[in-house]
């Protein structure tokens, strides 16, 4: 029998569920680690189903079926309809490149809920050049008519980088003529292949204030219509984000291999110790595992956070950021300003920022041991 829950820890609301890192895109922003699971070691589909029906049980109300492009699993629809038999709100996380109107429609039919659609650019020529792959915006105005077609909620996700952040005011507008309900203008994050790929990703301050303007002018006229939800670049930021709702606080990450993870980078902190969903049920995954133990709450805080009035609403930081620009996990996230080393991440960015031409796209891809093709 299993210990109790600690009345501090709270349920976990989201499961990310990556089914794959299989895709036919590139993105040099990629949330996926650089070394990534190949086909052979993903999980079956039965054991995603016991994984959605432990969440279930555990107080999970949505779960993102991500990857990687999920479509690329053979057993999306099976998988699809386990979530909705289990009572989970299923949120798609696709590219659209490889979706076809028949498969649409059968997702839809085994209760899909809700459609999030990623996009690169505002035109064909932007956004084939930052996915890699040419005819993909073509493909995404399609996939987009006939999931609105199909009445389900489509959501719109725009990564902004120096490379598209000229199309912001294009992106809402194509959102609108899209028919979304939701536009998602993220600035892009910088871990894994964005990390790798900064220099060549990082806007200029200007161009940023620019952009959120458009994004704050745009939410007035189209309330009702469209709702614009925005992330800043934490390296332009006062305060950082409460990543991931605070670590081991609102979701879980389970990669295609198995291993569950407090969040998308969190591979990347060489000491932590992650669980797999074929060893652990995920109830004792979120509780007692090391790795969601590790930073959840305030007392593995540095003075500085712990004494910080925002401890608890930024909950430090991203810690994967403060490894990767401190050398510290535990480090209080250098995108805060009250952080001793936040003004030498602020002159990094305006230096890579500048440069006349940045450097070109280290893409997204397999390593050659791990390639594999996308069915
Ligand atoms: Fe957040 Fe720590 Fe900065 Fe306070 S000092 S705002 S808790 S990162
Ligand atoms: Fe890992 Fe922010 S990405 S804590």
């Amino acid at each position: 029998m299993n210990a109790p829950r600690p009345v501090s820890v709270p349920a976990p609301l989201g499961l990310l569920a990556e089914l794959t890192h299989r895709c036919p895109l590139k993105c040099p922003y990629c949330s996926n680690p650089m070394e990534l699971d190949r086909r052979s070691v993903e999980l079956d589909t039965e054991t995603w189903k016991r994984v959605f029906t432990e969440a279930a049980a555990l107080g999970v109300l949505h779960t993102h079926l991500s990857g990687g492009e999920p479509t690329a699993r053979r057993d999306i629809v099976e998988l699809t309809r386990h979530c909705a038999e289990v009572g989970i709100y299923s949120n798609l996380i696709t590219s659209g490149v490889g979706v076809s109107q028949d498969l649409l429609t059968r997702l839809v039919d085994a209760g899909l809920d809700h459609v999030q659609l990623s996009i690169q650019g505002a035109d064909g020529a932007v956004n084939d050049h930052v996915a890699g792959y040419r005819g993909a915006y073509e493909k995404k105005r399609e996939v987009g008519r006939w999931v609105v077609d199909a009445g389900l909620p489509l959501t719109l996700n725009a990564v902004i980088h120096r490379g598209n952040i000229h199309q912001v005011g294009d992106l809402v507008g194509l959102a609108v003529a899209m028919g979304a309900k939701r536009l998602e203008v993220a600035h892009t994050q910088y871990y894994g292949w964005a990390y790798a790929n900064r220099a060549a990703l990082m806007p200029a301050k200007p161009d940023v204030d620019r952009a959120i303007a458009i994004v704050e002018a745009a939410r007035t006229r189209l309330e009702g219509t469209l709702v614009i939800d925005m992330v800043i670049p934490d390296y332009y930021a006062k305060y950082p984000k409460a990543c991931s709702g605070g670590w081991g606080r609102r979701s879980i990450n389970v990669a295609p291999s198995g291993k569950a993870l407090p969040c998308h980078a969190a591979e990347t902190i060489p000491h932590l110790e992650f669980w797999n969903v074929r060893e652990h049920s995920l109830r004792d995954i979120w509780l007692f595992s090391p790795a969601f133990t590790a930073y959840r709450g305030t007392d593995w805080m540095p003075d500085l956070c712990r004494t910080c009035e925002r401890a608890e609403i930024d909950w430090g930081g991203c810690r994967c950021q403060a490894l990767a620009l401190a050398g510290d996990a535990a480090a209080t996230d250098p995108a805060c300003h009250k952080s001793p080393l936040h003004h030498k991440i602020v002159a990094l960015a305006e230096a890579e920022a500048v440069t006349a031409t940045p450097p070109p796209y280290q893409y997204r891809e397999m390593t050659a041991r791990a390639r594999e093709p996308v069915e």
